[in-house]
């Protein structure tokens, strides 16, 4: 009963068979977006009516069609660097730029403030070191909250270990440079990291942004960033949006003078993408079969830098039982490539198409060109 009850729908890349067949026919590797899925998602965000801004995270996807597609549904954009900012500008022109940047130079500073609508500024010295380009702006401070939260160690972004934010013992410090540059700090801003299925995070960031908030007059804003998770694993559910919705109504009717702003990316296409990548060769060794395909950790860095999980399905063989233990690996030359360690898909050929799910997100923007082997190219379907 319970598994029935919950059941979660049949994934689009199972109903789009045939269509990803075509696809892959094509060329390999190759990720394919689906246009449906991430109008959905946009649009169940914006069905959030606490939320009073919604920027997409463009870091978790940059093609350009997803860009065109998510601020058509409505959502404005966050950048981190001078190229997503070029970027977001050339394909959804007409949406707001939110600006990012950690590290950033005096010089990207400078420019990000004619480029972008609204900045956060997460550095003391960045305030410091180009007063010229606060004159009377707005700007957001994005602070470190003292704790880290995510999927991995390594998506965590507070704390102590972490380079990200202002630690709150400097907020007053920071206040007194965005002062002296002449800046107006209208909001407070924390992403504290990625993949959080736990609502009670977002309940927590906004309440302690807000009652640090209490004690600045100029703070109209309070942005508790990205970091809506999705299940990658079998055990994991998905999040459930009418109760964050509850839980973001209720924190805010705490302190409604606020408004409320949020930063996802994940979110809206991890599970809108697949990774098509061909068959290329099968070693049986020492008792295990490993399934070598023509993408692998340049394709797609996430299990190779987070242990992370992908399901892995073949795609030539839909309908075929998945009872063949394997472990699918790419052709780049360390041991670190492996996509999905003992997984059982059907059996599987020389030639078949494997499709691995939820890579829309921090998947074709994380490749690189290790090896030289060719980067998987794009397709919104
Ligand atoms: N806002 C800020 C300031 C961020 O740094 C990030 C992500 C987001 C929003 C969006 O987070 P999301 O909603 O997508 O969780 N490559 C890793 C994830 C790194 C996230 C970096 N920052 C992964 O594949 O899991």
């Amino acid at each position: 009963l319970y598994r029935s009850e919950h059941s979660a729908p049949t994934p689009w890349w199972q109903t789009e068979q045939a269509a990803l067949l075509d696809v892959a026919a094509g060329r390999s590797p190759r990720y394919v977006y689906h246009a449906d899925t991430i109008r959905e998602r946009a649009q169940a965000l914006r069905a959030i009516s606490s939320v009073d801004r919604w920027f997409y995270a463009q870091k978790a996807n940059d093609h350009a069609s997803v860009l065109k597609l998510i601020a058509e549904a409505g959502l404005d954009i966050e950048c981190v660097s001078p190229g997503e900012l070029a970027q977001a500008q050339a394909a959804a022109p007409k949406a707001a730029r939110l600006y990012t940047p950690n590290f950033a130079s005096a010089d990207e500073l400078r420019a990000a403030c004619t480029q972008a609508t609204e900045l956060s500024v997460d550095a003391v010295q960045a305030l410091q070191f180009a007063p010229d380009a606060y004159a009377g702006r707005r700007i957001l401070l994005r602070l470190d909250l003292g704790v880290g939260r995510g999927h991995h160690d390594k998506v965590r972004t507070g704390g102590a270990r972490s380079k990200f934010g202002i630690a709150l013992n400097d907020l007053p410090a920071a206040l007194q440079a965005a002062q002296a540059a002449g800046a107006i700090v209208y909001g407070l801003h924390a992403h504290l990291g990625s993949g959080i299925l736990d609502l009670g995070h977002f309940r927590e960031v906004y309440a302690h942004l807000a009652s640090l908030a209490e004690r600045i007059p100029s703070v109209a804003v309070l942005n508790i960033g990205g970091g809506l998770g999705v299940p990658y694993w079998p055990d994991e559910r998905p999040l459930d949006l009418a109760a964050l919705a509850a839980t973001l109504a209720e924190v805010k009717a705490a302190y409604p003078q606020f408004e409320l702003w949020m930063e996802p990316g994940r979110f809206l296409v991890a599970e809108a993408g697949v990774l098509l990548t061909r068959v290329t060769q099968i070693k049986h060794k020492q008792g295990v079969q490993f399934v070598g395909v023509d993408a692998g950790m340049h394709v797609l860095a996430r299990p190779a830098l987070y242990e992370a999980y992908h399901g892995i399905w073949n795609l030539s063989k839909a309908g075929q039982p998945a009872d063949t233990l394997v472990t699918v690996v790419g052709q780049i030359c360390e041991s670190g490539d492996v996509l999905g360690r003992d997984r059982r898909i059907a059996a599987p050929e020389v030639g078949d198409v494997l499709l691995l799910s939820h890579a829309g997100a921090y998947g074709a923007v994380m490749a690189s060109q290790y090896n030289r082997r060719p980067a998987a190219d794009e397709v919104m379907l």
